[in-house]
């Protein structure tokens, strides 16, 4: 509503393109920059959501990644992915070129209206062709700047770490041209799954994105079929959160089951609301899931 307290949040950039092109090695390249020098015990696990810090124009910015897998199984991902972000990268390996699956990120993101920066990747090799990768895009609908379009293309190497500022410069300018990316820090959180496992010693373990409101240890909360109180909560170098606003990913503890990717989370009154909320969507998917199998 009109009267609602809205505050600037960081850009979700979902990362698609075909499989191998480099998204997630790119994505660790970038997690690993931001890594202040003595901050946390170095990175061993890779999550698929995570926020890194830029500076652009003196001033702080930070920008919030989902990583997305390439293989032609995952459509459904991808489409999600784009529809849920604000901003996608697509990841094009500059010696293979535009491929079937990069075509199909393409349209997932001009369907649900998203901005794209194209980085095009693995410029160190030999064979890159970055200028064939600017020029097949364009086939497509997709057309550099420096040809008059109104993309930004980026040539990077997520292996030696060439052009990642600029690919995150980029980034910020594209949101701050196109969007107006605000939210309401001050309400109950809600948000969605990205991703979710079931860890030995820690329980079930998801890996929310908080669109709305503020998610604080102690909440009673659902997510899909799940629900509880957050036991605790973690950022992408494994550091305990006591909060986390809008735009932000955090590993959940505290979850009665492992909610699935895609899900809704949202905050809820109290423990035992949140038990009947999470019963009630257990039987509405059982009855789904009946109802499918007699068809
Ligand atoms: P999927 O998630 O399976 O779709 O793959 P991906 O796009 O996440 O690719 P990934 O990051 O797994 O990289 C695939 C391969 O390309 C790995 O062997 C990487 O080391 C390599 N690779 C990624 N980026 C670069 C790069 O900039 N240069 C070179 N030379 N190799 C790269
Ligand atoms: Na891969
Ligand atoms: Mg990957």
């Amino acid at each position: 509503t009109a009267d609602e307290d809205l505050e600037a949040r960081p850009p979700v950039v979902t990362v698609m393109g075909h499989v191998d092109h480099g998204k997630t090695k790119l994505l660790d390249a970038l997690r690993n920059a931001n890594v202040v020098a003595g901050e946390a015990g170095g990175i061993t696990q890779h999550i698929g959501a995570y926020q890194v810090h830029t500076e652009v124009d003196g001033a702080d910015r930070r920008i919030t990644f989902i990583d997305t897998p390439g293989h032609e199984a995952f459509t459904a991902m991808r489409a999600r992915g784009s529809q849920s972000s604000d901003i996608a990268v697509l990841v094009v390996a500059a010696d293979d070129g535009v491929m079937p699956q990069t075509v199909e990120a393409l349209n997932h993101a001009k369907a649900a209206g998203v901005p794209i920066v194209v980085a095009v990747n693995k410029i160190d090799k030999p064979d890159a062709d970055p200028t064939k990768v600017r020029g097949q895009l364009t086939e497509y609908g997709l057309v550099p700047e420096e040809y008059g379009g109104d993309a930004m293309f980026v040539d990077v190497s997520a292996k030696s770490g060439l052009n990642l500022d600029k690919l995150l410069e980029a980034i910020v300018l594209t949101a701050d041209a196109s969007l107006d990316l605000r939210a309401n820090a001050e309400r109950e959180a809600q948000g969605l799954v990205i991703e979710a496992h079931l860890d030995r010693g820690r329980g079930p373990v998801a890996t929310v994105l908080v669109q709305r409101g503020t998610l604080h240890v102690g909440d009673s909360i659902v997510a899909g079929p799940a629900h509880g109180r957050v036991r605790a909560m973690l950022d992408e170098f494994g550091n305990e959160l006591t909060e986390a606003g809008p735009s932000r990913p955090a590993m959940v503890l505290g979850l009665s089951a492992v909610p699935g990717a895609g899900q809704n989370f949202i905050v809820v009154e109290d423990d035992r609301m949140a038990r009947q909320i999470a019963e009630k969507r257990e039987a509405r998917e059982r009855a789904a899931m009946q109802a499918k199998r007699r068809v």
